[in-house]
């Protein structure tokens, strides 16, 4: 079955109506994937194929409100320049009326295959889940070909994003799922051909691998090899706030193990949070040509506050972060921009800054920047920087705080971790966001934020002495 035509008619027309709209809107990002128009959630499908990137994501082109999702496409040929494609999937089969929810892509035999949960809600609201595949020749129109996994015994319909590669020579899916006794499980399925997948089991989850409670329910569950490690990122639900950690509505993170794919098991140590800041969620990842192991993740949460963001105005909210490459340094991974994303600079100003109790630093910055800062000595107790008179990052010698001004506009908020040294900054400002990463990318923090339009200004000061070099790339439209 191919896609229903009158669909795209509505969103060409979705699309066409809002043009000026959007054009207005001082807050659309500019080197970020964003909606078109309407809602964007998970990065769907990341894959390099012939040359091109693949970046699809969650939409619903006709509300700003999580509703019945098609997967948006972008292609590129170098992660900067993108284009849109026609929707990929599009919510119009019996198993995917409510929504082609989150998958991935995988090549063979020349073809694209996409896996995603085609997600059904009867009259009374009551879901069921089926994993779906569709397939593609020239990896823009693609052939639903139906479910291939239906929901095993022992879970509840909370059972999606089914993510697909090949190891030892076998077909493995893992999926986020939620069992019957309400806790949240990373699960496995295998095949020979892709179509018929036999159901294994849990590999990690809430209860399992004396990992103790652990949230009622996992999402967008991925895992890699990354330099001689085992990688499994998820997204719990339902983990309460512990100390600093957890006080996004739900988490992004990942267990660093070792996976033994012929008997299924897999050891791993402690949860760790892969951001730090308030806007990342459902993180995916895949490995290009050059053996590059790339993450894109939405930045934004389903969260109460969502609805507060100003861009609704506009009929559009939500953005993906840029691609980050991951490597491991010990046992954590450490996220560092897409090199590409250099491509971008064309103006740049160094400043030596000398910071002490009496003497701050302003200068001016534009909406599209790169801003690094490399610290000459200790930073012993407090430093801060300001963006934009909105965002302000905290260090005092041993935490790390990012606060921001709420969406509504009224009050600020903050998140913090503990950090034994703080030795440079990179920071990659768009029109309404922030992405910081930490000592080389050892710890990010993304978020939204809203500054007002006229506000350039960027500040820095210190309660002892603080030396440090900055430079500021203004960056391309
Ligand atoms: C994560 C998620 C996925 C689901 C998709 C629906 O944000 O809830 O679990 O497949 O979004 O859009």
């Amino acid at each position: 079955m191919f896609q229903d035509s009158d669909y795209q008619t509505q969103i060409d027309a979705e699309i066409s109506d809002n043009v000026q709209n959007l054009e207005i809107d001082p807050y659309r990002l500019d080197y970020h994937l964003m909606p078109p128009v309407g809602l964007l959630n998970d990065p769907n499908g990341l894959i390099k194929l012939n040359g091109t990137y693949h970046v699809f994501f969650q939409w619903n082109p006709f509300e700003t409100t999580h509703g019945k999702k098609a997967w948006g496409h972008y292609t590129s040929s170098d992660l900067i320049n993108w284009t849109l494609e026609p929707a990929a999937l599009v919510p119009d089969a019996w198993y995917d009326k409510n929504g082609c929810y989150s998958g991935s892509a995988i090549e063979h035999d020349g073809k694209m295959y996409l896996f995603y949960t085609g997600n059904v809600k009867d009259d009374e609201d009551r879901r069921s889940t089926y994993q779906c595949m569709a397939v593609s020749n020239d990896g823009i129109h693609f052939e639903k070909k139906g479910p291939v996994l239906h929901l095993p015994d022992g879970y509840t319909p909370h059972f999606r994003d089914p993510k697909v590669w090949k190891t030892d020579g076998q077909w493995l899916m893992i999926l986020g799922a939620q069992n019957e006794q309400g806790h949240g499980e990373a699960v496995i399925a295998a095949s020979e051909n892709l179509v018929d997948w036999d159901f294994i089991g849990p590999i990690a989850g809430s209860n399992i691998n004396n990992l103790g409670d652990f949230g009622y329910m996992w999402e967008c569950p991925d895992l890699f090899e990354l330099d001689g490690r085992d990688i499994l990122i998820v997204c719990p639900q339902g983990l309460e706030a512990d100390g600093d950690k957890y006080h996004n509505l739900f988490q992004a993170g990942y267990f660093t193990g070792a996976f033994d794919s012929s008997m299924y098991t897999y050891s791993h140590e402690d949860f760790t949070e892969l951001d730090r800041g308030f806007d990342f969620y459902a993180p995916q990842t895949f490995i290009d040509e050059a053996g590059r192991r790339i993450l894109l993740a939405w930045m934004g949460i389903t969260d109460d506050d969502e609805q507060d963001q100003p861009t609704i105005g506009r009929d559009w909210i939500h953005g993906l972060t840029i691609p980050r490459v991951l490597e491991m340094k010990g046992d954590r991974v450490i996220q560092t921009p897409a090199p590409e994303l250099q491509k971008l600079r064309y103006e740049r100003v160094s400043h030596a800054v000398m910071l002490n109790p009496e003497t701050s630093f302003h200068a001016g910055i534009e909406p599209l920047s790169e801003i690094s800062v490399e610290f000459k000595n200790d930073i012993m107790d407090g430093f801060e920087l300001v963006l934009r008179n909105d965002v302000k990052v905290i260090y005092d010698g041993q935490r790390f705080i990012i606060e921001r001004r709420k969406f509504s506009g009224e009050g600020r908020e903050q998140r913090a971790f503990q950090l034994e040294q703080l030795a440079n900054l990179r920071i990659f400002l768009d029109r309404s966001s922030v992405e910081i990463f930490i000592n080389g990318g050892e710890e990010v923090c993304s978020s939204r934020f809203f500054p007002e339009v006229d506000e350039r200004n960027i500040e820095l000061k210190a309660h002892g002495a603080v030396q440090c070099e900055m430079n500021v790339w203004n960056l391309k439209e």
